[in-house]
C-alpha cells in the first residue's frame, strides 16, 4: 500500500505550502487537487461551456491530458500556473466542483497520483473521498479574515491587484458552496487531526504535521510483520 497524507481545508489555511514543503522533506509526490477544479473550470471558461453543464464540461475533461507537471499546470500546450490563480477561476472550480460528474471525471486523475515513496495530497475531499485509507489525515482551519490576508498577500506577490474586502467576499461566498454542496461538502475526516492555524506562522504548522508524520510513519514500520 502506498503511504498517503491528506491535506484538506478551505481556502487560505495554507494547505498548498504545508503540503508542498512536506512531499519535499519526504520525497514524495504532490497533488493539488484544487489546480485540477481550476484547470477544469478555466478550460470551460476558454470554450464558453456554461459552469453547469456537466455532460460538456465532462467531454472537455475526457479530452485533456494530465495538466500537472511537476510545480506547473498545463492547459491546451500553455503554462497556466499563474492564471489559475485568480480569485475568479477559484470561484468558477468551486460552481464546477458542485457538480458530481466533474467531481467523477476528476477521481481517476486523483487516484493515479499516488506512486511509490508515497503522496501528499491537499484539497477539500482528500481524506474523506478520494483517498479515505490515508495513513494520516490533517485539516487545517483559520478565521476568515486571516484566511482572506493570507490569500490576498500570496496574490500580491504573484502580481495579482484584489482588495482585502473582495477577497474576503469571495472566499467567504466559496467556503459556503463549498461546506454546503450535496457532494463531497468540505468536512473534516472523521479521523483527521485538526489544527486551527489562525495564530499559527507556516513553520509552527508545518512542525505540528510533520511530527505527526513522522510518528504515523514510524507506527507503520513497527506495525509490520
Ligand atoms: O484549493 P483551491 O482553492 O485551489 O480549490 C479551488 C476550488 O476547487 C475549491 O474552492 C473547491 O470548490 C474545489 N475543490 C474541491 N475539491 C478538492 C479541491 C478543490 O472541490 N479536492
Amino acid at each position: 500500500m502506498i503511504p498517503i497524507i491528506t491535506i484538506d481545508g478551505p481556502s487560505g489555511t495554507g494547505k498548498g505550502t504545508i503540503a508542498k514543503r512536506l512531499a519535499q522533506k519526504l520525497r514524495w509526490s504532490l497533488l493539488d487537487s484544487g489546480a485540477l477544479y481550476r484547470v477544469a473550470a478555466l478550460a470551460a471558461l476558454r470554450q464558453r461551456i456554461p459552469l453547469d453543464a456537466a455532460e460538456a464540461l465532462v467531454e472537455r475533461l475526457r479530452a485533456l491530458p494530465f495538466p500537472l507537471k511537476g510545480d506547473q499546470v498545463w492547459l491546451d500546450g500553455e503554462d497556466v500556473s499563474q492564471e489559475i490563480r485568480q480569485e475568479a477561476i477559484g470561484t468558477a472550480a468551486s460552481q464546477i466542483a458542485a457538480l458530481p460528474e466533474v467531481r467523477q471525471a476528476l477521481l481517476d486523475w486523483q487516484r493515479q497520483a499516488a506512486q511509490p515513496p508515497g503522496l501528499v495530497a491537499d484539497g477539500r475531499d482528500m481524506g474523506t473521498l478520494v483517498f479515505p485509507h490515508a495513513l494520516l489525515k490533517i485539516f487545517l482551519t483559520a478565521s476568515l479574515e486571516e484566511r482572506a490576508k493570507r490569500r490576498l498577500k500570496q496574490l500580491k506577490e504573484k502580481g495579482f491587484d484584489d482588495s482585502l474586502a473582495g477577497i474576503l467576499q469571495e472566499i467567504g461566498a466559496r467556503d459556503l458552496q463549498d461546506q454546503s454542496r450535496l457532494i463531497a461538502p468540505l468536512r473534516p475526516a472523521t479521523d483527521a487531526l485538526v489544527i486551527d492555524t489562525t495564530h499559527l506562522d507556516v513553520d509552527e504548522v508545518f512542525l505540528q504535521v510533520y511530527e505527526a508524520a513522522v510518528q504515523r510513519l514510524s507506527e507503520k514500520i513497527h506495525r509490520r510483520p
